[in-house]
């Protein structure tokens, strides 16, 4: 896949208080020490409407729901595998 993928974090107020706070950080930590930067596009975004099922993180269109620090490393090494040699 040679198109940059694209990690959508919702920071809408229900999400950032629940989690989003700090796993923007994490993500954006992640993306450095795994040399992503310029393979992936990292953006927040309005609530996307799903609060009651949050913290929301999109990766590629499909969003994840419940994310939290257990979790976010998983998903995002599911999520873009195939980038890493
Ligand atoms: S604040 Fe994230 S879905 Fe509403």
């Amino acid at each position: 896949m040679n198109h940059r993928r694209e990690i959508i974090i919702c920071l809408g107020s229900s999400c950032f208080a629940r989690g989003n706070k700090s796993l923007l950080k994490i993500i954006q930590r992640y993306i450095t020490t795994h040399g992503l930067g310029d393979k992936v596009f990292f953006k927040g975004d309005h609530c996307f409407g799903d609060c009651s099922i949050g913290p929301n993180v999109k990766i590629d269109g499909k969003i994840y729901n419940q994310v939290s620090e257990e979790n976010i490393h998983q998903i995002l090494a599911e999520a873009l595998q195939d980038l890493k040699k």
